[in-house]
């Protein structure tokens, strides 16, 4: 028979995302109502194996459900990545009576959760990153606000790019992944985008779309460059020497990882957050919480690493046929 849980742990792991707060507030609250206590574990992985563990109450996660970042501060972690760390942990976890822990952070978080599941903690993962490239999911927390974040900041560049008539190379996050770059290319009319999973290196082509617009007409050409392929500085100044445009590169930068959440967000956020403290409830252990067709799911840990994720080659054909 599965144990029942009597405490929860919960703690944010990897890069901060807007909603971290809102997923923090259900887990607390909806931990409460189902009779289980409930420790906040600061730092992640690092604060776990600093014993840094506070009991938490509903009133302290009043007053964050709008705010970005992540109350529980966040980490990465080389020491939990051992099998010293893990151990540590899992026996931190037994000392502070905490036999259920939630993670949220991405794919390299949910290893230290499987890890930790194996030595009988039960884990679940949240799906916590602007980047997107969580393959067992369409929804992660924190891309919806980082995306328009990026959207709204490339639509003044765009301002200023047409007065200058300039072409602008703006850089944005995604680590490996390109979501950012192909819905920003959708959302802001871009010229051109290069994906890591898609660019070939051909930067001739792009010259030439470059002057070719430039020949029909164009007052701008907007490029976003994701950032897994990067150097947006030197491509800047290959770009302008050989199409003789005026170019200019933006890197947008951490700015995508702040702010208020989304309704969207929000309301994700905190459905992951309240489902995920229903799992333990039912005894479930090293699963992960995902949004699949229009449904909250969940999937074993192992299964979900091993799964793999494609960007839509439509999505990115009719990037390129809108900015005609
Ligand atoms: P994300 O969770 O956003 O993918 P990282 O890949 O940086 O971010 O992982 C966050 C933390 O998760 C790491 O600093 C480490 O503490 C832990 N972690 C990553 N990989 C593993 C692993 N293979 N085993 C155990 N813990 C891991
Ligand atoms: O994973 C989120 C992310 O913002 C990536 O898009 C980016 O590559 C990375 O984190 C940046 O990490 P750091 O905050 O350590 O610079």
């Amino acid at each position: 028979m599965a144990k029942e849980i009597k405490t929860i742990g919960v703690l944010t792991s990897g890069g901060d995302a807007p909603g971290m707060n809102a997923a923090i507030r259900a887990v607390v609250r909806q931990a409460i109502v189902k009779g289980k206590k409930v420790k906040g574990i600061k730092r992640g992985y690092a604060g776990l194996l600093q014993e840094e563990i506070a009991d938490m109450q509903a009133c302290d996660v009043s007053d964050i459900i709008q705010r970005g970042g992540t109350i529980l501060q966040t980490a990465r972690c080389k020491e939990f990545t051992t099998a010293e760390g893990q151990q540590l942990g899992a026996e931190i976890c037994r000392k502070h009576d905490i036999d259920g822990v939630i993670v949220i952070g991405g794919d390299g978080s949910f290893k230290g959760a499987q890890k930790l599941a194996s030595l009988g903690i039960n884990t679940i993962g949240i799906p916590g990153t602007i980047d997107l490239d969580i393959a067992c999911t369409e929804y992660t927390i924190g891309f919806d606000t980082a995306v328009n974040t990026a959207m709204e900041a490339i639509d003044k560049v765009r301002d200023t790019s047409t007065s200058h008539e300039r072409c602008s190379i703006i850089e944005v996050m995604g680590r490996g992944a390109g979501y950012i770059a192909l819905w920003c290319g959708i959302a802001n009319g871009a010229e051109d985008i290069l994906l890591p999973e898609k660019y070939n290196y051909d930067e001739q082509a792009l010259v030439n779309n470059i002057i070719a617009n430039r020949k029909k007409g164009k007052k701008h050409h907007i490029v976003i460059n994701a950032e897994g392929i990067g150097h947006s500085a030197s491509m800047a100044k290959r770009i302008e020497s050989a199409t003789g445009v005026e170019t200019r590169a933006t890197i947008l930068g951490h700015m995508q990882r702040g702010g208020s959440p989304t309704c969207k967000d929000r309301v994700y956020a905190s459905t992951m957050g309240a489902y995920a403290v229903d799992l333990l409830c039912q005894g479930k252990s090293n699963r992960v919480v995902g949004y699949r067709d229009g449904e909250y799911v969940d999937f074993d840990i192992d299964e979900a690493l091993a799964m793999h994720k494609e960007i839509s080659d439509y999505q990115f054909e009719i990037c390129r046929n809108l900015s005609l």
